[in-house]
């Protein structure tokens, strides 16, 4: 018969407090608190982001544990985001979990943040196909965009990545120029979709095959808003839509050519996307018809497991858990950690 192996994932890198709890690979909870106090402040306040993990992290883990409807007894064992992250939030969750694990007298499992997102895809969710290694995973969050080559659940290896801005931070800055409140990655998706992508030309930048840059597009999007505004003071609002798609079709075209390069360069054809970008429907539409048109398998995370959350951090201790990769209680937070 196999194991019950009960996982409580904690999830406190940025600016959401999450927890959940996992059965042998099935979600039995996924309790996410996404602070709202940064949205007057345009961007994620760190000093904020800690004080309200302090508050969050007690009723967020309650509330995960009552919706699986299990005692903390019956935890096999508690995972956590090591790293990487900001400082000051990473120490909340990772000194409540020592804590917890310590009062409950088991393992102890640190995870990290962008391996996670990675790992979400093999969450059971009834129907889902897990990626087979190996396979190439695009990470695209406001804090991260990288190429993974993944050769086996701990075997990963770094391809490209971004050498300024992450793609999430394109959206969102963009959408600050737009007047949109944060985050604007969501209302860019938004307005896209009754935009004429192709009515303001944005052009890529350039850098290697597999590497990515977005601060250049960021100042193309402020000038260009800077020239038409002087000429028509209301042109953002009367061209909201296709500034929104323009700038859209633009970004998800750029990743889908560093995800070709990808394929090009290693001979893989299996495509896993994940991070809160991979919730854009851009993305997720080009990588669909990928399929057909290029003949790749991709796989495209159920949209709870897009953005930050703790399922994706439970499933990573499961998989660990498994293989008996436990950390000591001297462990501590890296906001800088590597795979
Ligand atoms: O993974 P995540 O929740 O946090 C980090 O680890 O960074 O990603 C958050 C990012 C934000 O930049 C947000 O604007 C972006 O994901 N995002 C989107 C969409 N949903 C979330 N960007 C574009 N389109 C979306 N639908
Ligand atoms: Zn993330």
């Amino acid at each position: 018969m196999q194991e019950n192996i009960y996982i409580l994932g904690i999830e406190s890198s940025c600016d959401d407090t999450a927890a959940a709890v996992l059965h042998n690979s099935k979600v039995r909870s996924n309790v996410v608190a996404t602070q709202k106090i940064h949205q007057e402040y345009g961007g994620v306040v760190p000093e904020l982001a800690s004080r309200a993990h302090q508050q969050n992290i007690v009723p967020v883990i309650h509330q995960a544990l009552r919706e699986a409807n299990i005692d903390k007894k019956q935890l096999s064992a508690i995972a956590f985001t090591r790293g990487p992250g900001l400082m000051g939030s990473l120490l909340v969750g990772t000194s409540f979990a020592k804590s917890l694990a310590m009062g409950l007298d088991i393992p102890l499992i640190d995870v990290n943040h962008m391996q996670a997102h990675i790992l979400a895809h093999f969450i059971d969710n009834g129907d889902n196909e897990m990626p087979q290694f190996p396979f190439l995973a695009m990470t695209i969050s406001g804090g991260h965009t990288q190429i993974v080559k993944v050769s086996s659940h701990f075997d990963m290896e770094i391809l490209g990545q971004t050498i300024d801005d992450a793609v999430g931070e394109a959206f969102d800055k963009s959408a600050k120029i737009l007047g949109l409140p944060y985050p604007g990655g969501p209302l860019i998706d938004k307005f896209a979709q009754t935009g004429n992508p192709k009515r303001f030309p944005f052009t890529k930048p350039k850098v290697g095959p597999m590497d990515f840059s977005f601060s250049g597009l960021k100042t193309a999007v402020l000038y260009f808003v800077q020239r038409e505004v002087k000429e028509n003071p209301d042109f953002v609002k009367e061209n909201l839509e296709d500034i929104c798609a323009s700038l859209q079709y633009t970004i998800v075209s750029y990743l889908m050519d560093k995800i070709k390069n990808a394929v090009k360069e290693t001979g893989i054809k299996e495509v896993a996307i994940g991070g809160g970008v991979s919730a854009n429907s851009g993305i997720r539409k080009a990588l669909r018809d990928a399929e057909e048109k290029y003949g790749w398998k991709t796989h495209i995370p159920k949209f709870e497991y897009c953005t930050d959350n703790a399922a994706m951090i439970a499933i990573v201790g499961e998989l660990k858990y498994k293989q008996q990769l436990f950390t000591g209680l001297d462990v501590s937070a890296n906001a800088r950690m590597k795979f």
